[in-house]
C-alpha cells in the first residue's frame, strides 16, 4: 500500500444520527479499510474508468514520467478515494490527502507542495470547496510546477516564483459542475464514476465476506447487494449488520432469509430505501399530488436540509428513475407511486389511493 499523509479540516464527523444506508462515511467503515482493494486488478466495477487509468498508469511508468493530474467525478461512497490510494500504490508514490475545505491559506497549500516528492500523489477530496484564492493558487502548480508566492505586503510586497517537483493531482468531486473551467481544464484524465450494478456489489460483499470470513450464500449476498444503492461502502456496511444479525439470532451463515429479516429490521427495503427517501416522495406524491415541486419547498415541508436531499437522496432516486427533475420542479415517477402502493394519476388529477 501507498505511504500515506493526511491533513484534515478537524473533525467533520457528523453528530446526528445518519441512516445505515447514507452514502457518507462513518468511523465504522473507516476501520474496515482492509476491505478496500489496493490494486486496479482487485477492483471491481467502473470498467471504463479502471481501464482508461490502467491505460494512463502503464503508459506513465513505460515514460518514467509522473501520470497526469487525474479529476474523479461521482456520488459519495462509490470508491473516488480508494482509487487515488490504487494510483498512488501503482505509480510506486506516496500519497498525501487533504480536501478543499482544509486547505484554508496559501501559506498551507505551499508547505504541502513544497514537500511532494516526483510522481507523489496529492489528493485532494471535494475540490469544489476549494476557495477562490487557493484554487488560483494551484493554477499554476498543476500547469507548470512552480508558484508565485507573495511575500510581505503593501508597498514591501516581492513575489517569488518557487519550483516544485512534477507531481500528480487527484481531485474528487460529487459536483464536477462546480469546478471553474480553467481548473477542470489542467486535468488530463478525467473519470466519470456511476452507480454500481447488483452484479457487482454481489461481487464486493462476497469479496468482503471472503475478507471479514463470513460465511454467506448467494441469496444472502445478492439480497445485501439489491439494498445498498448502487454504492460499495453502503454494501460493505450493510454486510456488517446482516452478519451481527445472523451471529447473534442464528447460526452465523448469511442467507437471503436473514439478510431480508435484518435489513427489514433496519427499515431498509427491498429497493434501498430508507425513511428519509420514502418520506421524500410521499411528500411529493401526497402534499404536491405528484408534482412537480421546487427543492426549496420539499425542504421546508419534510424540514431538511436542501443539501441533504440533493446531495443524498435525489441522485439515487433519480437513477432508479423514481423522481423526474423537470425546469417546473420535481415530480415522482409511476414506478415511484407503484413502490410505495399509491395509484398513479395522470398530472393535475386528484390523487387515488391504491385499492386494498
Ligand atoms: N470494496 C469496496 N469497493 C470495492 C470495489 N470497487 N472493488 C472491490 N472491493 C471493493
Amino acid at each position: 500500500m501507498a505511504r500515506e499523509k493526511v491533513i484534515s479540516a478537524g473533525d467533520q464527523e457528523e453528530a446526528q444520527e445518519v441512516s445505515v444506508v447514507s452514502p457518507i462515511e462513518k468511523e465504522e467503515d473507516r476501520r474496515e479499510w482492509n476491505l478496500r482493494p489496493h490494486t486496479l486488478d482487485e477492483y471491481i466495477g467502473q470498467t471504463t474508468v479502471v481501464e482508461n487509468l490502467q491505460i494512463g498508469i502503464v503508459a506513465a511508468r513505460r515514460r518514467q514520467e509522473p501520470l497526469e493530474h487525474v479529476l474523479l467525478h461521482g456520488a459519495p461512497g462509490l470508491g473516488k478515494t480508494t482509487l487515488a490510494h490504487i494510483i498512488a500504490a501503482e505509480m510506486g508514490a506516496s500519497i498525501i490527502s487533504t480536501s478543499g475545505p482544509a486547505l484554508e491559506k496559501p501559506k498551507d497549500v505551499m508547505g504541502i507542495l513544497s514537500s511532494l516528492e516526483v510522481g507523489d500523489v496529492l489528493f485532494i477530496d471535494e475540490i469544489h470547496r476549494l476557495s477562490r484564492v487557493i484554487e488560483e493558487f494551484l493554477y499554476s502548480a498543476m500547469e507548470d510546477f512552480q508558484v508565485d508566492f507573495v511575500l510581505d505586503k503593501g508597498a514591501y510586497a516581492k513575489t517569488i516564483k518557487i519550483p516544485l517537483k512534477r507531481f500528480t493531482l487527484v481531485g474528487a468531486t460529487t459536483r464536477a459542475g462546480m469546478l471553474s473551467a480553467p481548473m477542470r481544464d489542467r486535468f488530463g484524465i478525467f473519470a466519470h464514476m456511476d452507480y454500481y450494478s447488483v452484479e457487482e456489489l454481489k461481487k464486493v460483499v462476497e469479496r468482503s465476506a471472503r475478507i471479514l470470513n463470513v460465511p454467506i450464500e448467494a441469496g444472502g449476498a445478492l439480497e445485501i447487494a439489491r439494498r445498498s444503492r448502487g454504492t460499495p461502502r453502503i454494501a460493505n456496511r450493510l454486510l456488517r449488520r446482516v452478519r451481527d444479525f445472523a451471529e447473534v439470532e442464528y447460526d452465523g451463515v448469511v442467507t437471503q432469509k436473514i439478510a431480508d429479516i435484518a435489513l427489514g429490521r433496519e427499515m431498509v427495503d427491498e429497493m434501498g430505501l430508507d425513511k428519509l427517501d420514502r418520506a421524500f416522495l410521499r411528500t411529493i406524491i401526497e402534499f404536491y399530488n405528484g408534482g412537480p415541486v421546487g427543492i426549496e419547498a420539499l425542504s421546508a415541508t419534510l424540514n431538511e436540509e436542501t443539501d441533504t436531499l440533493v446531495d443524498m437522496v435525489e441522485p439515487y432516486l433519480l437513477k432508479i428513475g423514481f423522481l423526474n427533475r423537470t425546469p417546473s420542479g420535481r415530480k415522482a415517477t409511476q414506478t415511484a407511486f407503484r413502490h410505495l402502493g399509491m395509484a398513479f394519476h395522470g398530472e393535475g388529477e386528484p390523487l387515488l389511493p391504491l385499492a386494498p
